[in-house]
């Protein structure tokens, strides 16, 4: 898009609202993400759900809500960090590979997650005096280049090579899926977390999909985890899986729901005692995203040194309306209000803009595209 000043502009397409959707990371929207009231009850849930061995809980919200910015903002919250006396590790996935089976998608995502953010995390535990079987069997697996391709969901098939005394694995086999989470759980602890927070992100994959008989193989899946988790056990971190997903995908993972559709044998019910209810990112109030314009406005500002176009209020009070009240929705509108203002030359970004922009959009243009 053609303005009067590129750098500006260049700067715009970076940093602070065009960076929007996509996969979970521990930096995404770290310099901007802003904490409104929601994200007190999250913590206030997260915190009394740690308290109980195994917790399950659905994170959900419309596209454009801010779930993976919100998990990215718990892991920079919880990694590693001690709170309360407790040591927390998080384990994220940015969204499970349909490839496979879910469970297994979801095993070597874990995999996967633990050996590049804590690569020495399962070895180290592995050589501690109390360390299981288990663990020390996974641990040769993975020091083995083949059976590190087969848990990471690389290998070409589910088989990992036998190594000469240790017992068969194979990630078809729930059993054997369930045995590596559970290693992963013990190398935590042996490591010092007691508390291990699991991210996943973007549950509609497998839940769209796949049909019905996968998905409820995979909810067992989760449920004998539960079980087994359920009971306290020293060998194993209090752990808390927060699973992200669209508001579609919420009215299948709600005990709600599940209550409703049980006599039609929902797929999730094996699910239904074991989830905590769901919980939704509601949008902030019109002086909660009053401040979080504005705190993105300003660090951007900041950066700028003079060359910034500032936004009136009013403008920016329009496009939250305009967004529909969806975060994604209204850092885009901001974003593409502000490159018309830079293309016009102009020094207000103002309500005008607003609604040359989303006009634009009305008429099918796309919020997304530029104004012609
Ligand atoms: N707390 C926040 N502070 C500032 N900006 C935010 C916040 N939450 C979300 N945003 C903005 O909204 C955009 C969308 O957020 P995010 O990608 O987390 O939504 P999502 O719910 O994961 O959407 P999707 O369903 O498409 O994955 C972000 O790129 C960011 O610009
Ligand atoms: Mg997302």
């Amino acid at each position: 898009m053609p303005t009067t000043d590129p750098s500006v502009a260049g700067y715009f397409k970076e940093v602070p609202f065009a960076s929007r959707g996509g996969r979970l990371r521990k930096d995404k929207g770290k310099e901007d993400f802003v904490e409104y009231s929601i994200h007190d009850s999250l913590l206030e849930k997260i915190r009394i759900a740690f308290q109980r061995p195994i917790t399950i809980r659905l994170l959900y919200g419309n596209t454009g809500a801010g779930k993976t910015w919100t998990m990215a903002w718990l892991w920079r919250k919880f990694d590693e960090q001690v709170i309360d006396g407790h040591k927390y590790l998080v384990i994220a996935v940015p969204r499970l590979e349909t490839k496979h089976a879910p469970e297994r998608g979801m095993l070597e995502a874990l995999v996967q997650a633990v050996l590049n953010e804590h690569p020495k995390l399962i070895q180290q535990a592995a050589s501690k005096a109390n360390a299981s079987r288990e663990l020390k069997d996974i641990a040769a697996y993975l020091e083995d280049e083949d059976g590190r391709y087969v848990l990471t969901g690389r290998g070409a098939s589910a088989r990992i090579p036998r190594i000469e005394g240790l017992p068969p694995i194979s990630t078809n086999r729930a059993a054997d899926l369930q045995m590596v989470i559970l290693v992963i759980l013990e190398a935590a602890k042996h490591s010092g977390f007691d508390r291990v927070l699991i991210l996943l992100d973007e549950l509609e994959g497998p839940l769209s999909l796949h049909g019905r008989k996968t998905v409820s193989i995979f909810t067992d899946f989760l449920r004998d985890l539960y079980d087994v988790l359920e009971d306290e056990n020293k060998l194993y971190p209090h752990t808390h899986i927060l699973v992200g997903g669209t508001t579609p995908v919420a009215e299948q993972f709600s005990p709600e729901y599940l209550n409703r559709t049980i006599d039609q044998g929902g797929v999730l019910e094996a699910l239904l005692r074991r989830v905590e209810p769901a919980f939704r990112l509601t949008p902030p109030s019109d002086r909660e995203v009053k401040n979080i314009a504005e705190d993105r406005i300003e660090r951007h500002r900041i950066k700028q040194a003079g060359k910034f176009i500032p936004f009136n209020e009013d403008a920016i009070a329009l496009a939250w309306v305009k967004s529909g009240r969806n975060l994604g929705q209204f850092v885009q509108i901001l974003q593409n209000m502000y490159d018309l203002a830079a293309e016009e030359g102009v020094d207000r970004v103002t309500t005008a803009h607003c609604l040359r922009v989303t006009g634009a959009a009305e008429r099918g243009a796309g919020v997304g595209s530029a104004p012609a």
